[in-house]
């Protein structure tokens, strides 16, 4: 066996899936999905072939010729808790497609299902989150970004919902025998309340891109190519259309520093408030988290970012989770260059002083642990989910950026351009980058330890602290507060919330409960609507041991399933002793069934570490 990624059973010298067909019926009842995989494979192949699954019930494998016959499978006794549970089929000689059926689990990591209690609109929802290694809980698949798919997909929902998918939407339309190829009974798939929406992806992409969503969603147009999608009421869909009115012109500006938007279309879906990411890059439709809709344009830099993913990331994809900083560290430069273009270099700067303060905090959450200090950590037997931070996205910015002050502007832009024209529509790795970059910049390693970036530990000597004067300001402030001074009303006149946040994470942790809430008495944070400032405050008062904040803890932790603001709430309570960690217990019980999977289980792995 010749592993290709840590992450995955896939056998490197098997051939991998390069296409699926898929036919989902939706079981809203039963918080299931009863399908059928149609595989086909990159090369015919003889013998055990194996596919990765988590917590899937597999009921049939036969081959796809005239008179098909069943096809010897087992799944693996025992699951890996990191990779799931290995498929192994047994292929007759020279097979090239073959076809399952199987069953998701209620605890299908990659999905949530929502009641109608659960919801705005008082219908049900479900909606995926793939990335990292979650593909595997929906499909049998070569869960690894190392093999690409295309696919077509068939999503069987109640006629009352819509559906939409990181995929070109075919049709919507009645179902039909021929679709479901055995995925469950035919009564059941061409009931008349239920309807068929059609999808096909034709660029081949990473399984962790796979993604869809079910409910009552409706749309509003925002440009010739996009439109945003969400669950809910006018009111929302109005926000929302408001919040992003200026996508088309962020993807000029996209097209304009990288190339071409390959994707055809550019779509927003609004998640319910449980979505566990601020965004998620799904092509053509990204995830969004609501939180990110304030009415103040701050939403644009998630959408910038997950814009950039359409060129790093989704037309460039790491080959493995070792490699996770090609995607986010290029994507955080890209989102950086697009901000400077719509929301100006001072609003940039200020971005990277926020990176810059988060990526310093990182080198304290892994004192211990080192290795997730890397740009290539080593991942074998690591779940990403419980190793995900900054380091990739803040020090892989930082090492771009380096390159660029190295080479300067201009020769660095025509660089990413001909770096994403080389290797569109394919999965990399650091050392293919590496050879790319000498190749095109002779002499480039002798300017730059590029080892020391990729495989040092730490902050490289030649990291940078952003410059600008909003940021110098905000970090000034912070070091006045020790000495009791706050910011005036003048100077916080025009801040929005990322100065807020900036100025938050910049002050002294062991700071007194009693200035805390002066603090907050002055400017109410605590109550903020924007969850950054109200998350950076509440994190600074919950170790001041002042349980006036209680409420506001709680209310956040249960309105809201995003793991950036779940993690520092739930750590912070839970690293204190008496009450706080009484309190952490307590919320998460009663909140527990309105988190997503993955944050499920990131909040309960904090609470259990700290026991
Ligand atoms: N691809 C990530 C989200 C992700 C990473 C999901 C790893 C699962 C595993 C997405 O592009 C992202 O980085 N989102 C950020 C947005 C922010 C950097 C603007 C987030 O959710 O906070
Ligand atoms: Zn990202």
């Amino acid at each position: 066996m010749a592993p290709v990624d840590p992450h995955s059973y896939t056998d490197g010298a098997h051939p991998v899936t390069s296409h699926l067909a898929l036919a989902f019926y939706l079981d809203f009842s039963a918080s299931a999905i009863h399908a059928s995989a149609l595989v086909t494979l990159s090369a015919p192949h003889s013998g055990d072939i194996l596919l990765d699954t988590r917590a899937l019930a597999v009921h049939s494998a036969t081959t796809t010729t005239d008179a098909p016959s069943p096809i010897p499978f087992s799944l693996a006794a025992d699951a890996d808790p990191v990779l799931g549970t290995a498929l192994t089929l047994t292929l007759p000689p020279n097979t090239s497609s073959f076809l399952l059926t199987f069953s998701t689990s209620p605890a299908a990591s990659a999905l949530q299902w929502l009641s109608p209690p659960q919801t705005a609109s008082a219908l049900p929802f479900v909606f995926s989150q793939c990335q990292s290694i979650h593909a595997r809980s929906v499909f049998p698949c070569h869960d690894t970004p190392a093999a690409r798919i295309t696919y077509s997909l068939l999503l069987n929902v109640p006629a009352q919902l819509s559906a939409v998918a990181a995929a070109r939407h075919v049709s919507r339309r009645d179902p039909a025998s021929a679709d479901h190829r055995g995925a469950c009974d035919d009564a059941l798939w061409c009931a008349p309340d239920r309807v068929v929406e059609e999808f096909e992806m034709a660029q081949c992409v990473p399984p962790y891109l796979f993604a869809f969503a079910a409910g009552g969603i409706r749309c509003r147009d925002l440009g010739p190519r996009t439109r945003v999608y969400a669950e809910g009421g006018d009111t929302l869909l109005d926000e929302a259309a408001r919040e992003f009115a200026g996508v088309e012109d962020m993807v000029k500006v996209g097209e304009a520093l990288f190339g071409p938007y390959e994707w055809e279309r550019f779509d927003l879906l609004v998640l319910p408030p449980s979505f566990p990411y601020g965004g998620m890059e799904n092509p053509r439709m990204v995830f969004l988290t609501p939180t990110v809709i304030k009415g103040d344009s701050a939403g644009a830099q998630v959408v910038a970012h997950e814009l950039a993913h359409s060129w790093t990331g989704n037309l460039i994809t790491n080959k493995t989770n070792e490699d996770f900083w090609l995607n986010e560290g290029f994507t955080t430069y890209a989102e950086r260059r697009i901000v400077e273009v719509v929301q100006g270099e001072e609003r940039a700067a200020l971005n990277m002083g926020i990176g810059w303060r988060g990526l310093n905090r990182m080198m304290e959450r892994f004192k211990d642990n080192m290795e997730f200090t890397k740009l290539k950590p080593k991942m074998a037997g690591i779940d990403p989910d419980d190793v995900y931070s900054e380091v990739p996205y803040e020090k892989g910015f930082q090492f771009l950026w380096r390159i660029e002050r190295q080479i300067g502007r201009p020769a660095f832009d025509e660089f990413l351009k001909k770096y994403i024209a080389t290797f569109k529509f394919q999965s990399i790795d650091t050392e293919t980058f590496l050879e790319f970059l000498k190749a095109n910049v002779p002499g480039i390693e002798n300017q730059i330890d590029l080892q020391l970036w990729i495989e040092g530990t730490g902050i490289p000597p030649d990291a940078m602290e952003p410059d600008s004067a909003t940021y110098k300001k905000i970090c000034a402030l912070a070091a006045e507060f020790k000495s009791g001074k706050f910011p005036s009303e003048e100077e916080v006149a025009d801040w929005s919330g990322q100065e807020w946040e900036l100025y938050l994470e910049n002050l002294p942790t062991d700071v007194e409960a009693s200035q805390v809430t002066a603090l907050d008495e002055r400017y109410r944070l605590s109550e903020s609507r924007d969850y950054e400032v109200k998350v950076a405050f509440l994190q600074l008062a919950i170790p001041t041991g002042c349980r006036c904040y209680f409420n506001e803890v709680e209310k956040c932790l249960k309105q809201v399933g995003r793991m950036k603001y779940l993690r520092p709430l739930y750590s912070s309570l839970a690293r204190c002793s008496g009450e706080e960690k009484i309190l952490a217990q307590r919320i998460f019980s009663e909140a527990h069934d309105f988190y997503h999977p993955i944050a499920r289980s990131v909040a309960e792995s904090i609470l259990l570490k700290h026991g």
